[in-house]
C-alpha cells in the first residue's frame, strides 16, 4: 500500500503565521507538522509516500525531506497542485503514483495518537471499498460528521450546522483503486472544492464504506486554537512514550 499527504492549501486561518510558509512547515512541539503524518504512514507499513503541496513554499517540503530516508522511506515523491481545488482534487493528482494499488491517505494537519497499524490491517482485510476513522468530538460542525445506525455509517455531512453526533470524520483514509474514477465523478461544492466528504458518502452508496472509531487524541491544525491544541498534545505524548512527565 503506498501512501499520500496531502499538504496543499493557502492556510488562511492561520495568517500571519502561514504568509511566508506553508501551514505544514510549522512547529507541533518539536518538529514540523508535516513529520507526524508522515510518522503514521510509516507506522501503517507503508514505504513509498508522495506529498501534494502547492503555493510558493513548494521547494521548501524538498529542503526538509528530502528523499524521505530519514523516515525509513524506500521513495518519497512530490506532486504540486495548482491553485486552490480541494482535497479530492489534491487526491486525483496521484493516480498516476498509486497505480492500481490500495492507498492509505493522510492530511498534513491531522495529529493522531493511536496506533494505526491496527486499522491498516483491517482495511487490507476488506476485499474493496474505503475505510474511514473517527473521533468524537465536542466541535462536530467544523468536520465531516458521520451519523450511524445500527453500527453502520448512513450518512456524512460537511460541516454540519447542526450535527446529528459527535463524530468527526478524522483526515486519515484508505482506499481502493476506484477512488480516482468516484473524484472524476465529482462536482465542486459550495466553497468551490471537490470534497472529500462527497467520495466517502460514495463509497457509502456502494455500500463498501467501513469505519474505526480512534480511542487516542485527536486533533487537526489548521486554526489557532486547534494548532496549540496539537502542541500540547504532542507535548504531553512526547513525555508519556519517553517516560517523562507529560501535560
Ligand atoms: C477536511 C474535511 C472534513 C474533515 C477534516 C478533518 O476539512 O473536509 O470532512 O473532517 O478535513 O481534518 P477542512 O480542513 O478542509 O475544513
Amino acid at each position: 500500500m503506498k501512501g499520500i499527504v496531502l499538504a496543499g492549501g493557502l492556510g488562511s486561518r492561520l495568517r500571519p503565521l502561514t504568509n511566508v510558509t506553508n501551514k505544514h512547515l510549522l512547529p507541533i512541539f518539536n518538529k514540523p507538522m508535516i513529520y507526524y503524518s508522515i510518522e503514521k504512514l510509516v507506522q501503517a507499513g507503508v514505504e513509498d509516500v508522495m506529498i501534494v503541496t502547492g503555493g510558493t513554499s513548494a521547494g521548501d517540503f524538498m529542503r526538509l525531506l528530502g528523499n524521505g530516508s530519514a523516515f525509513g522511506l524506500k521513495s518519497l515523491y512530490y506532486a504540486y497542485q495548482e491553485g486552490e481545488g480541494g482535497i479530492a482534487h489534491a487526491l486525483s493528482l496521484t493516480e498516476h503514483f498509486a497505480s492500481g494499488g490500495r492507498i492509505a491517505v493522510i492530511l498534513g494537519d491531522n495529529v493522531i495518537e493511536d496506533n494505526i497499524k491496527q486499522f491498516s490491517d483491517r482495511f487490507q482485510k476488506q476485499k474493496r471499498g474505503a475505510r474511514i476513522l473517527l473521533k468524537e468530538v465536542d466541535d462536530a460542525h467544523r468536520f465531516g460528521v458521520a451519523e450511524i445506525q445500527n453500527k453502520k455509517i448512513v450518512r456524512i455531512v460537511e460541516k454540519p450546522k447542526k450535527p446529528k453526533s459527535k463524530l468527526a470524520v478524522t483526515g486519515l483514509y484508505f482506499y481502493d483503486s476506484d477512488v480516482f474514477d468516484i473524484v472524476k465523478t465529482l462536482k465542486p461544492s459550495a466553497r468551490g472544492e471537490l470534497e472529500i466528504t462527497d467520495v466517502n458518502n460514495e463509497y457509502l452508496k456502494r455500500g463498501s464504506l467501513e469505519y474505526d472509531i480512534l480511542n487516542g487524541l485527536w486533533t487537526d491544525a489548521g486554526t489557532f486554537e486547534s494548532l496549540l491544541r496539537a502542541n500540547r498534545y504532542m507535548h504531553a505524548t512526547a513525555g508519556r512514550h519517553h517516560g517523562q512527565k507529560g501535560r
